[in-house]
Parts: C-alpha cells; structure tokens; sequence
C-alpha cells in the first residue's frame, strides 16, 4: 500500500520567520514516520519558498524570467528539503532527495507534466523519496510556483497511490459552525466555509487545497500534526476528501 504524505509548511516552518524550521514539529513528523518505508513525503514552502516567491512576484500562474529569483526559490526549497531529510534519516528512515524542478514542466495551460519513474523506482528499492514544492518551467511565463498540494495530487495518481494525506497546521477543514468537517466529496459541501490562508501563501490556501484533492484518483485526508501517526497507521482522521 502506498501512500503520499504532504507535511504543510506551516507545520514544519515558523511561516512568520523567513528560512526558520521548526525543529520540534519536524522532529515530531520524522518520529510518525520512523520505520516505514511505504510512503512519499512532499513537503511544503512556509517560510523558505512562499518568503523568496512573494519577493518575486512568483505564483502557481505569475511566472519570473528572473534566473536569481528562480534560483532564489528553489535553493530555499533545496535547503528546506536537506533539513526534512536529514530530520528523517535521523530516526533512520531510508529518505532521498527528490528535487522537482530537475524533472518537471507546465505547458501553456499550466499541466503539469511530472516524470515518475524514478519516484516509483526509488519506492521498488526501498527508499523513501522526500520532494517539495519548487519552482517549475512553465511554457510561456518562465518559473512559476509549483505546490506541494499539486505535486501529492499528480504523484498520487501516476503512481496509483492507495492513500493521500496532508498534514496541515489545522486539525482539518473547519465548517462555518468552527467544527471540522469529516468529509467533503464535493467542492459545495464547503465552499463556504473556505476562505484564504492569512500568512504569505502564493498556492491558494485552504481553498486551493480542496479543490486540488477532490481531483486525485485516490481518497484524502486532511489533518493535524497531532494525528499524523492516526493517519499512517490507516486510519480516518481530520477530514476526508473524496
Ligand atoms: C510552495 O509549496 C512552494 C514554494 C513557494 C516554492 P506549498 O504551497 O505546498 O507550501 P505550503 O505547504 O503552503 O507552505
């Protein structure tokens, strides 16, 4: 059974301190997934890509042509990316680097073409691989950003993952009535209660993140770091998307 797990920025960086990890959620993450070897994490921005990609008027649609700018993202990502790494080899998870801006274009229309194989090799081999959002060479706009909402969704799908999950600062999608919502299988069933996210967030918030997973093949879930060990051992914690 495999499974992809996207760690928020928000959870393993303190979004309000530019290029600041935090330590104790991180190590707390790597904790969860000591001993498992079923499952691709993609971790998020927070405060090393959203910082460098507001800075640059980067988003999933605005792109730059600044190669400093660009490399500016992506080596914010890259640093992000050897602290997850490093936290999961720590507690002897097989984990690898994956970085995605390597490997992955947009067309015109902005799809997203994303090479697997050596994901899905990396997995076959016992490994464990570690992507994040980045920058993405997009035809027509230069780099815009690429989310680790939208890399969980497409690598979910091309590697015919049984499980999603999304470990957010919340404890799930919250309803107007401030409740989380167990389960949402259509857009409408929230669409209320969605608004943005208030820190520096160029990839859509909440909202965004909805709508990303009702597309996935394979069920979701949204949820917090408190129940990051629920989710791994297969259960329903948070909220069910799809
Ligand atoms: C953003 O990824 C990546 C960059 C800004 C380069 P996400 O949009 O998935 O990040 P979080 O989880 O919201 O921080």
């Amino acid at each position: 059974m495999t499974t992809v797990l996207k760690l928020g920025g928000s959870v393993i960086t303190d979004k309000t301190d530019p290029e600041t990890v935090d330590e104790t959620n991180l190590g707390r993450a790597a904790d969860a997934l000591a001993g498992r070897t079923d499952v691709v994490v993609v971790h998020g921005g927070g405060s090393f890509g959203h910082h460098h990609a507001d800075r640059h008027g980067v988003s999933t649609t605005a792109g730059t042509r600044d190669p400093e700018g660009v490399r500016a993202i992506h080596g914010a990502m890259k640093r992000l990316d050897a602290a997850v790494v490093d936290a999961l080899a720590d507690v002897d998870v097989p984990a690898l680097p994956v970085h995605p801006m390597s490997a992955a274009h947009r067309g015109t229309d902005g799809s997203l073409s994303l090479p697997t194989g050596q994901v899905r090799a990396m997995l076959e081999e016992g490994f464990v691989p570690v992507l994040h959002g980045d920058g993405v060479v997009h035809a027509g706009e230069g780099v815009t950003v690429l989310s680790g909402d939208e890399l969980v969704v497409a690598l979910a799908d091309a590697l015919g993952a049984d499980r999603v999950g999304v470990c957010s600062a919340v404890e799930g999608v919250y309803g107007d009535d401030g409740a989380v919502i167990d389960r949402i299988e259509t857009f409408d069933d929230a669409a209320g209660a969605l608004g943005g996210s208030d820190a520096t967030d160029v990839s859509g918030g909440m909202a965004g993140k909805v709508q990303r997973l009702l597309g996935s093949a394979a069920p979701a879930w949204v949820f917090g770091l408190d129940d990051l060990g629920a989710f791994l051992d297969g259960g329903d914690p948070g909220t069910r998307v799809g």
